[in-house]
């Protein structure tokens, strides 16, 4: 696919829903009892294989139309006949596996090829303290075996801030006798507090300054719910900023996501002058929602606080795009974790930009992007780039390229689908130049 420089965007759009939520949706769902009804389930790769993870453990798992989705959960987990495969999806596994280790049985896990590489042992790690056990390729890597049942108590703290480590953890601590204890020591999103509470289970969270120990209390039961899904902020971002980057651009986005452990990127635009209004804030399904508008906004660099990672970790591919067009440099700082996501995506998303006329710093756990390398600020463009199967990577170039002087075009456009199915048609309706 390729991108090509494009005219003013415009218009009104609803981001696909939030992925996070989609996946803990199914799958609490599953482990509950009862009927749960999700309306507007994000229908791409990664919450599709979830689904069909959550029929393989015994859920009823039905679609009732577009973004609709029943799930008859039976109050736990039976042992899947065959290997489950999550694809591309870090946060499936990891969620599954924790959901999964509180009942005595074994589970063999797989994935594709960027999932094969990520690391499992810093969910194996608190697993292993409360009780389960497994096997697996060095490293921790998939495929792996679960066998879990009889877990007790831990109270683990968090080595790396991770939404989807602690969600595993409160997950099997769900089935553990006396419950689980995550200490963290930076908040990361709390969609698995939120929705738990929502099944009908007590968590309680205490906070000692940025810390927080979240108290799943032991023999809990979850019953089935409706669930509302939001429009998830780390797809409206690619529209958002291509609205920012393309002169004469006014694009809103309804019904997005506003939870406050992920709303970084919204502050860190508004930080570089972006032109963003923010209307009509309501309430949906236990979370706050708004429609947000960006206007073409001639952005300053900054230095992002590197304690916003937790609330924008996703957003910085798509946030280097946004800097590369700014005046002066945008430094972002603690940002290891992004080496380990669906790509290295501070080595990807360096090369992409250096090989689009951008200049970039690129250290350990840390990007800086300099500017454009060229007198006049305008970005080059003009590279086809590798995005090693990195849906993220992919959308952010892409954007790039509906800006630069000369075309951009990614390897792998299909990997979209992970997370935003309906991408090209969306940005092409607001007028972006998108081709095969
Ligand atoms: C997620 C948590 C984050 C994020 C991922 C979704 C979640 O991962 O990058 O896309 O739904 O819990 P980490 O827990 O690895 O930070």
């Amino acid at each position: 696919m390729t991108a090509t420089r494009s005219g003013p965007l415009k218009g009104v759009l609803r981001a696909p829903g939030d992925k996070s939520i989609s996946h803990r949706a199914l799958i609490l769902g599953a482990l509950a009892s009862g009927v749960t009804e999700v309306e507007g389930l994000l229908e791409g790769e990664d919450v599709k294989r979830t689904a069909a993870a959550m029929a393989a453990f015994g859920a009823e798992v039905e679609r009732l139309g577009e973004g609709r989705w029943r799930v008859v959960g039976k109050g736990g987990f039976s042992e899947p006949a065959d290997v489950v495969d999550c694809g591309n999806a870090g946060t499936g596994v990891r969620l599954i596996m924790g959901a999964a280790a509180g009942f005595a049985m074994s589970a063999t896990f797989t994935g594709d090829a960027s999932l094969r590489g990520r690391p499992m042992m810093r969910v194996l790690k608190p697993l292993g303290e409360m009780g389960a056990t497994w096997m697996c390729r060095a490293g921790g890597r998939l495929p792996l075996t679960l066998q879990g049942g009889l877990l007790k108590h831990v109270a683990y703290r968090l080595p790396e801030p991770s939404a989807q480590v602690k969600s595993a953890v409160l997950l099997a601590g769900l089935h553990a006798n006396g419950g689980a204890e995550v200490i963290e020591p930076e908040a990361t999103r709390d969609h698995t507090e939120r929705m738990l509470r929502a099944f009908g289970a007590e968590v309680d969270v205490h906070e000692h300054g940025p810390e927080r120990h979240i108290i799943l209390p032991g023999g809990q039961k979850l019953n089935g719910i409706k669930v509302v899904v939001p429009g998830d902020p780390s797809s409206a971002a690619f529209p958002l900023v291509a609205a920012l980057i393309t002169p004469g651009s006014e694009v809103t986005v309804e019904g997005m996501l506003l939870n406050p452990l992920r709303i970084g990127l919204l502050e860190t635009l508004g930080d570089m002058g972006a032109d963003l209004s923010v209307t009509n804030v309501r309430e949906e399904g236990g979370e706050t929602v708004a429609d947000v508008t960006a206007r073409h906004s001639q952005l300053v660099g900054v230095d992002v606080p590197p304690e916003r990672a937790p609330s924008m970790i996703d957003e910085y591919p798509i946030l280097a795009v946004a800097a590369a067009f700014a005046d002066g440099p945008t430094a972002m700082r603690g940002i290891g974790e992004m080496r380990v996501k669906e790509s290295d995506r501070i080595a990807l998303m360096a090369a992409g930009l250096t090989a689009c006329g951008v200049a970039v710093e690129e250290g350990p756990d840390s990007l800086t992007v300099v500017g454009a390398v060229r007198a006049n600020h305008g970005v080059k463009g003009g590279a086809r780039v590798t995005t090693h199967g990195d849906h993220r990577i992919a959308m952010s170039h892409l954007i790039l390229g509906l800006a630069s002087d000369e075309p951009v075009a990614v390897d792998e456009p299909g990997m979209i689908a992970t997370s935003f199915p309906g991408f090209f048609d969306l940005m092409r309706s607001l007028g972006a130049e998108i081709s095969a």
